[in-house]
């Protein structure tokens, strides 16, 4: 049985970071979640950006039970219901409008809203959100953006996506407001096109070899 209890914040603690997946052929998706979750990696944004995008959520709901699966690049509240209706666990959106801030209120599965700038943060604080995908983190400012937002918005927490990579990734992680990073840079397309799971699984394992301890 699924929680909904689970906050947005407790379910960007549960793992250091969230592969940004994009199928682009169904049958790749249960592989490549089976790939992740044998390297470590079990809490997965799957993305409405492509056509099968929502049978693949729920495909791998149903063949990966070890996966806490949720849906990325959620633009309308269409995509918002359809992905509820699915059962996703958590709903993660690029962007903020008027009307998915208001479905986010509402909605029973926490919602990770993207924000790029301290006026849409703010704007997400007012409606009582506190937990963000920050996208695209590097090209609006990254690190020293994510410090600043500290200054004024110290209780927001955020999970900073787009540009993320093997570099610096760990950089990102020893901030105090960073729960945990996103990206697709360990689920390549190419790899996916060409089947090459096992070393998705690789990939997989090396990100998670980080030390722990240098967040403080
Ligand atoms: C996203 O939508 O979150 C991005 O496509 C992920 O960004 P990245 O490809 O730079 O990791």
């Amino acid at each position: 049985m699924k929680n909904w209890k689970r906050s947005a914040q407790d379910v960007l603690s549960l793992s250091p970071v969230i592969p940004v997946i994009v199928i682009q052929k169904l049958e790749d998706a249960v592989p490549l979640a089976k790939a992740l979750v044998a390297g470590g990696i079990n809490v997965l944004e799957v993305t409405l950006r492509t056509a099968c995008g929502l049978d693949a959520i729920k495909k791998i709901m149903q063949e990966v039970p070890q996966a806490i699966v949720g849906a990325g690049t959620v633009t309308s509240v269409e995509q918002f219901e359809q992905v509820t209706k699915a059962g996703v666990e958590f709903i993660i959106t690029p962007g903020l409008t008027p009307k998915l801030l208001t479905a986010a209120t509402q909605g029973s599965v926490p919602v990770i809203p993207g924000i790029a700038t301290i006026g849409e943060l703010m704007t997400a604080k007012e409606a009582g959100l506190n937990t963000f995908k920050f996208f695209p983190a590097e090209i609006n400012g990254g690190i020293p953006a994510l410090k600043a937002f500290a200054g004024p918005i110290p209780d927001a927490k955020f999970c900073p996506t787009g540009g993320i990579n093997f570099k610096n990734y760990r950089e990102y992680l020893a901030l105090k407001n960073v729960l945990c990073v996103g990206g697709s840079w360990f689920v390549p397309p190419e790899l996916i096109e060409q089947k090459d799971f096992n070393k998705i699984t690789e990939m997989a394992k090396q990100v998670m070899e980080f030390d722990p301890k240098i967040k403080n």
